[in-house]
């Protein structure tokens, strides 16, 4: 893997790159599709291809060991192969996952103990054990086994649990070295920096996260809940100490105010559910603000979901009629809906790119960030 800066703004951190993989170029910054269990839900692999533009998706470690499982995942030659996604795809290791299951798990110094949400069955995640199963799922990226902390989380906890997630970092890297990828690519390992709102805690994670020297560098454990300042100050932060030379992933963010926010600050990578998941309970993200597609002011209108983002979806159908969709739970609703969000957040960061390309970004990000966050 290799990445290569283009362009950096110079009213802002922004930056244009390209990250070189073994399964094509992605133009940073991007944004990438979740699609948790080896599927962008409600969307095709076609439409993410042709019309979504998508350049990289995502796949979770916890969901697809429970689901297929690594046995058959091996056998089909790996999750591209599985699901037919030719492109680059990233895995997240379970830490996000296993944080989420609240109640049901249990941390240890080697590892955590887990009951699956499918049937109660209980499991064992250890940074070992990890590494192997993103082995055989086989992604272009592999993300390092974290803890992420809740928010509010006190002093004494954020520190403690840093310190873990970087003795379970050496441990991954270790495995990584020591095994050799599956299906004969590279697969490039991205350790998380965590340390909740704690500068000196975030300080100390991008230290040390930057000193192991890996392909890329994360920054977990934001975006759950705190204030925004918060997570942009602590973005801010990291980014002035992590290398300039690598790309740098903002795991599990965020709105499009967020994204090009964060652009600015120096990130070059995000993910995140919103614009599937709220698509479909009818949350649409237009390049005019954001809509509410349940409302009723909606019904009647037969004017394109979005005329000016172009695309398919959101130029041939109207409001009206994908109101209709998603009142009537109907699936190709949630499959419009999501198509058009994220075809939505793929132009954003496209042209976003373009701006910096061509040093005009700050100035369009301002006016974009108002328009787009307003609510229609
Ligand atoms: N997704 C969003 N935040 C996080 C995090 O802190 N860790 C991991 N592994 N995934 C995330």
């Amino acid at each position: 893997m290799k990445f290569t800066l283009a362009a950096n703004d110079v009213q802002s951190s922004a930056r244009a790159g390209v990250l070189h993989t073994a399964h094509g170029d992605i133009e940073t910054p991007i944004f990438m599709p979740v699609g948790t269990a080896g599927s962008v839900k409600a969307v095709h692999q076609r439409e993410l291809e042709n019309d979504i533009h998508a350049q990289i998706i995502l796949g979770n470690t916890y969901h697809l060991y429970l689901r297929p499982g690594t046995e058959l995942l091996e056998r089909a030659g790996g999750l591209h192969k599985f699901n037919g996604w030719q492109k680059p795809i990233l895995t997240d290791s379970g830490g996000y996952q296993v944080y989420s299951l609240g109640h049901n798990r249990k941390i240890t110094e080697e590892g955590v103990i887990f009951k699956s949400h499918i049937d109660g069955s209980k499991h064992t995640f250890t940074p070992e054990r990890v590494m192997d199963i993103e082995r055989s799922i086989g992604a272009d990226i592999i993300m390092a086994f974290d803890e992420c902390t809740p928010y509010p989380c006190d002093y004494s906890y954020a520190k403690e649990s840093m310190h873990m997630t970087h003795r379970w970092l050496k441990r991954c890297v270790e495995r990584v070295n020591t095994t050799e990828p599956l299906y004969g690519y590279e697969q490039a390992l991205f350790p998380i920096i965590q340390g909740s709102v704690y500068k000196d805690l975030r300080e100390q994670s991008a230290e040390f996260i930057a000193s192991q020297n890996q392909w890329g560098n994360a920054i977990g454990g934001l975006s759950v809940g705190e204030p925004h300042e918060d997570m942009y100050a602590m973005t801010s932060l990291v980014c002035g100490i992590l290398p300039k030379d690598k790309p740098r992933y903002l795991m599990g963010v965020g709105t499009p105010e967020n994204i090009l926010e964060c652009i600015a600050l120096g990130i070059d990578m995000f993910d995140c559910v919103m614009p599937t998941r709220n698509a479909r309970n009818g949350m649409l993200f237009t390049t005019q603000g954001i809509i509410n597609i349940r409302n009723e002011k909606w019904k009647d209108d037969l004017s394109s979901i979005d005329e000016e983002l172009g695309g398919y979806v959101s130029t041939f159908h109207s409001k009206a009629y994908l109101r209709h969709l998603i009142i009537n739970k109907e699936i190709l609703g949630a499959q419009i809906a999501s198509i058009h969000n994220l075809t939505f957040y793929l132009w954003l960061v496209k042209e976003a790119r373009k701006q910096i390309l061509t040093g005009t970004f700050a100035a369009w990000k301002d006016v974009m960030v108002k328009k787009v966050s307003s609510r229609l």
